[in-house]
């Protein structure tokens, strides 16, 4: 099926804390830029054609230099938990492919950090 992009800063996903566009190269109009704790969270709708397993782009930055990890929740089942590394620059956005068992029709699809310092910025999911 054809990939479809979720901008993490346009509804229905939901960004807790601040959609910025201060750090050039991002995708659509800005990104999330998480609170610096474990409750700032990116959430995403994700829509499948077909149950199945499915590949999820997840377009970050990361400007410090340690990894950010967070779970990555699928219809409210922590299915693993990803590093979020440092990618040099919060200009300097990597994408991180991971892979994950998706519902026909409407997922939800979140990243709750597991570290005080947050979420590193999301861009976007692409499922
Ligand atoms: C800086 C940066 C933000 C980033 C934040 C963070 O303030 O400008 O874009 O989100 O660090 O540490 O999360």
């Amino acid at each position: 099926a054809a990939t479809v992009r979720y901008e993490a800063e346009a509804s229905p996903a939901v960004c807790t804390g601040t959609i910025d566009s201060d750090w050039t190269g991002y995708s659509g109009t800005g990104f999330c830029n998480g609170t610096n704790s474990t409750g700032g969270y990116a959430q995403f709708t994700v829509n499948a054609a077909t149950a199945g397993t499915a590949a999820l782009n997840v377009r970050f930055a990361n400007g410090t230099t340690t990894a950010r990890p967070a779970s990555l929740v699928v219809n409210g089942t922590t299915v693993q938990t990803p590093s979020f590394e440092a990618t040099g620059a919060w200009s300097t956005w990597v994408t991180k492919t991971l892979t994950v068992s998706l519902n026909a029709g409407s997922n939800t699809v979140r990243l709750n950090p597991t570290t005080a310092e947050g979420l590193p910025n999301v861009d976007y999911a692409e499922a």
